[in-house]
C-alpha cells in the first residue's frame, strides 16, 4: 500500500517551515529553491516508495561525492551541465543571438591564472612523451573580422588523461596557457596530443554510472575559454576526430561543429620547419565570437574555480 501524506495541510506547513518560508529572516531565493527541492524530494520518496535503506544510501552517496570532490564530475556525467548549454542555446535562439562557435561544457578542471603569452605558447613542459601537437587558428567576429587582442585560454589533459593542478605529479600550469591573438587575430601553440580519459574507476560517479549501465569515458578533447572586448565570452572544447568515444562522450560535450580534424605527419622536413623531430600532429581551428555591448556577457559564468580570485 502506497501511503501518502505530502498533500495534507500539516505536511505542507511542515515543508514551508523547514524551508524558512514562515520566518522573515534569511534569503528569499534560497527559501524558494529549498522549498521546491524538499517538495520534489518528498514526492519522489512517496511516488517511488523510497525505502529508508535507499534514503540513507543516497545520503551516504552525497557524503562520498563531497569527500572525493566529484560533484562537478557527476553533474557532467548525468548530462545536467550539457542541459544548461541546451537551455542557453534555446534562450539565444529566442533572443536572436545566432551564429559563432557553439558553446559546450566547461567541466570541473579549469585553473585560473595560467601564464599569458603573445601569439604563441608552448603548453607542455617536455616531460610527457606524447606526440607533438601544433594547433593554430584565428579568432573572428561573426562578420568575419579578425579579433586582435582576444584571449585564448586553453587547457587539456596529458597522455595519461590527467590535468595539472589536480594531478600533483605534473608541473604547475602544465598544458594550460592563455594566448593573446596577434594583429590578424591569430593564435598558435605547441603541445602534446591529449588522451581521452574516464571517471576515477573507484569513485562515486563511476559507481552510479555502473548502476545506469553507462560508461564514464570521454573522447580526447581540448578546452577553451575565448574572450575579446565587446564580444560574448565563449566556453567550449574541441574533440579530436577519430576518437572511439567521439560520439559517445559520457559528458555529452561533443557537438558536430566542434569536431577538429587532426592530421599526423612523419615528414621530417616539415618537422624540422616546426623545430621538432619525429612524428607530429596538426590542428587548424578558428573560433567565432558574437558581438555584444553587455559587459556581463563578456565575462565567463561565475562559479568556484581553482585559483580564481
Ligand atoms: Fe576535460
Amino acid at each position: 500500500m502506497n501511503v501518502r501524506i505530502s498533500h495534507t495541510a500539516s505536511a505542507q506547513k511542515f515543508l514551508e517551515d523547514a524551508s524558512g518560508l514562515l520566518n522573515d529572516q534569511g534569503n528569499p531565493r534560497a527559501k524558494a529553491l529549498i522549498y521546491r527541492i524538499l517538495r520534489d524530494s518528498v514526492n519522489i520518496i512517496e511516488d517511488l516508495q523510497v525505502t529508508p535503506q535507499e534514503f540513507w544510501k543516497a545520503v551516504n552517496y552525497l557524503n562520498e561525492l563531497g569527500t572525493r570532490q566529484e560533484a562537478g564530475l557527476l553533474v557532467a556525467g548525468l548530462g545536467l551541465e550539457h542541459y544548461l548549454d541546451l537551455l542557453m542555446d534555446a534562450e539565444d535562439e529566442q533572443a536572436g543571438k545566432a551564429g559563432g562557435t557553439p558553446r559546450t561544457i566547461e567541466g570541473p578542471l579549469y585553473v585560473a591564472g595560467a601564464p599569458l603569452a603573445d601569439g604563441f605558447a608552448r603548453l607542455d613542459d617536455g616531460v610527457d612523451p606524447g606526440v607533438v601537437l601544433f594547433m593554430q587558428g584565428q579568432v573572428k567576429n561573426t562578420d568575419g573580422t579578425p579579433l586582435a587582442g582576444a584571449v585564448v585560454d586553453v587547457w587539456h589533459a596529458n597522455t595519461g588523461g590527467t590535468y595539472s593542478y589536480f594531478d600533483g605529479s605534473q608541473s604547475e600550469f602544465n598544458l594550460r596557457r592563455r594566448i593573446v591573438t596577434d594583429a590578424e587575430g591569430r593564435y598558435r601553440f605547441q603541445s602534446i596530443v591529449p588522451s581521452g580519459y574516464g571517471c576515477p574507476p573507484d569513485g562515486p560517479t563511476q559507481q552510479l554510472l555502473d548502476q545506469l549501465g553507462r560508461h564514464g569515458q570521454r573522447p580526447a578533447h581540448i578546452h577553451f575559454f575565448i574572450s575579446a572586448d565587446d564580444h560574448r565570452h565563449l566556453t567550449t572544447q574541441i574533440n579530436l576526430d577519430g576518437d572511439q568515444y567521439l560520439h559517445d562522450d559520457f559528458a555529452y560535450a561533443t557537438r558536430d561543429e566542434l569536431i577538429a580534424r587532426i592530421t599526423f605527419s612523419d615528414d621530417q622536413q616539415r618537422a624540422a620547419e616546426h623545430g621538432v623531430s619525429g612524428r607530429f600532429a596538426e590542428i587548424d581551428f578558428d573560433f567565432t565570437l558574437q558581438s555584444t555591448a553587455q559587459p556581463q556577457e563578456q565575462q565567463r559564468s561565475e562559479r568556484v574555480r581553482a585559483l580564481e580570485a
